[in-house]
């Protein structure tokens, strides 16, 4: 089987990637020349999975999968959430976001945090959606070097290590996106 995953993260890519069978081949945004910033506009991660999703099949007929990512901090009362991205302005800077977030994190005691991940799969006409959460708190600040976005600053529940402490496999096991991921593919080869 041939699916389009909608991102042009690359981290987010090869995290997939690793965990597809060889019997699922993915096809990236590149590979089906797509170079568009595809539009997240929606007010919730659902909303923005399936608006990519949408994209993709609308304009170039794929069965295509796409995911939006959120960091939900309980002292912010789930902020960034859908807003993850753009915390500290429009440009997805992550050194930025994390700034922004150790700021306003700064004298909270509470610092527990989840990252939550949402799959839009459009599949022969259908659309169907899972979700991975994982559950750890926000550090005082970065510890390691290794993926991207908010790894530094995220220790998952049980762990001693920050995810940009771990490498792609030890995220993946646990991982929000490892979870809804791991859905997607038993959806998948069921059929
Ligand atoms: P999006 O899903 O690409 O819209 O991601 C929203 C924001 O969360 C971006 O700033 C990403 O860098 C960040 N992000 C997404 N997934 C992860 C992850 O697995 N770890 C850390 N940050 C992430």
């Amino acid at each position: 089987m041939k699916i389009v995953f909608a991102t042009h993260n690359q981290h987010k890519l090869l995290e997939v990637q690793q965990l597809m069978p060889k019997s699922i081949q993915l096809l990236s945004l590149t590979d089906i020349d797509c170079n568009q910033e595809i539009p997240e506009t929606a007010i919730t991660l659902e909303g923005n999975a399936q608006l990519k999703a949408n994209y993709v099949t609308q304009h170039y007929g794929y069965d295509c999968f796409a995911d939006d990512t959120g960091l939900e901090v309980d002292a912010l009362y789930g902020a960034p959430g859908v807003y993850s991205a753009r915390y500290a302005g429009s440009t997805n800077n992550s050194g930025l976001n994390m700034q922004k977030l150790l700021v306003n994190l700064d004298g909270a005691s509470n610092r527990n945090a989840r990252f939550k991940t949402v799959i839009a799969l459009n599949l022969r006409g259908k659309q169907y959606l899972f979700e991975g959460v994982c559950k750890g708190k926000i550090l005082f600040q970065k510890q390691g070097e290794k993926g991207f976005g908010y790894d530094p600053i995220f220790k998952p529940k049980g762990f001693t290590k920050s995810f940009a402490e771990m490498t792609l496999t030890e995220k993946n096991s646990i991982s929000h996106r490892g979870k809804a991921v791991n859905q997607l593919i038993s959806f998948l080869s069921s059929l």
